[in-house]
């Protein structure tokens, strides 16, 4: 357990230029001072991210805004009253401040108020931004556990606060509103449903392979085994017909399904859309380590509430 002295340690790393890794209801941060260059510095060779990719900054309380950003629209002020603290990330011009290393040289900035309460004592008694991308190294699954961190970064990180597991266990919903219309830039536990009816206007979708959005590059999250994406209807034949090669083999499925055949595995993972992302990557990262010839995820249902999960599945299969 963390107490107030894990804490405060924390709080003495950070602001000596240190990297401290924290549990926040998405995913693990790797939390720098985001106004020491030093320290943002040692976040991108941590994770060996290129130096062009933004960082989340994250803040204890909405007053910090206008400190972070420039403008700060209505739209911006509605979504950070429903839904802050919380999984949600949202993009504004940034202030003449802040530095070039967070925004990757543009001019917005990416905001998040985190509702997990490391996370949150952390960032009161810090009483300042911290940039915290996800814990991993480039291209990989984002932790879930602190001890996936630890795998991920081992010495690179000064502190590792282990608040448990991860409760949504996906990444933020990311929501631009530095321009006139609302873009959602990468979709999250918050649905674009749940941001339209806030704002009531629709939404619309960022480009997929904008190299802006790090997450956006189209093989990320991903696991080092092969991963395949098949649809439920083709399962069944795709696994009888799978050369001696690809075995073993696990399969990811939401529902039970009978597959028969040796060196083949059905994994169930829950057909509830909130159970399954909180599992996702830590089940990812098992399956990983397991020495498999092939993952193969059975497609996700349609529907808003499993947009968040398809796009991370999609991601992990598209090598
Ligand atoms: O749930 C989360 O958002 C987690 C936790 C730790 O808060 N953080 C996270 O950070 O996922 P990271 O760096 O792994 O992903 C942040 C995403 C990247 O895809 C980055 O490109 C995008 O946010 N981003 C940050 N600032 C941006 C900006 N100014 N404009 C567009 N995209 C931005
Ligand atoms: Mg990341």
């Amino acid at each position: 357990m963390v107490n107030q002295k894990d804490i405060q340690k924390a709080v003495e790393i950070l602001r000596s230029g240190g990297l401290v890794a924290f549990p926040t209801e998405t995913v693990y941060g790797l939390g720098a001072d985001a106004s020491n260059l030093d320290a943002l510095r040692k976040v991108f060779a941590a994770k060996q991210r290129p130096i062009d990719h933004p960082l989340i900054v994250h803040l204890a309380d909405v007053a910090e805004l206008t400190h972070w950003a420039r403008e700060v629209p209505a739209s911006a002020e509605r979504l950070a009253q429903v839904f802050w603290p919380g999984p949600l990330t949202l993009i504004l011009k940034k202030a003449a401040h802040v530095s070039d290393m967070v925004t990757g040289n543009q001019d917005t900035i990416g905001l998040r108020i985190p509702n997990h309460p490391i996370a949150r004592a952390l960032l009161r008694a810090f009483g300042g931004g911290l940039a915290a991308p996800s814990a991993n190294r480039f291209g990989r699954i984002s932790p879930t556990t602190a001890e996936a961190v630890q795998e991920e970064l081992e010495q690179a990180v000064n502190m590792i606060l282990d608040g448990g597991q991860c409760d949504v266990g996906l990444e933020s919903t990311i929501v631009d509103v530095s321009s006139e219309h609302p873009v959602v830039l990468r979709p999250g536990r918050i649905t674009s449903q749940e941001i339209e009816a806030v704002l009531r206007e629709p939404v619309s979708f960022g480009k997929k392979n904008s190299p802006r959005v790090s997450g956006s590059l189209e093989s990320h999250y991903a696991p080092r085994t092969p991963t395949a994406l098949v649809a439920k209807a083709e399962l069944s034949n795709y696994v009888k017909n799978l050369a001696a090669l690809d075995l073993p083999c696990v399969v990811l499925s939401y529902e039970s399904i009978a597959l028969e055949r040796e060196g083949v595995t059905c994994l169930v993972m829950s057909a509830d859309p909130k159970q399954y992302a909180h599992d996702l990557y830590r089940v990812m990262r098992e399956l990983d380590k397991k020495k498999l010839k092939l993952i193969v995820i059975e497609a996700l249902p349609e529907g808003q509430d499993w947009d968040a999960i398809r796009d991370r599945v999609q991601r992990a299969t598209a090598k």
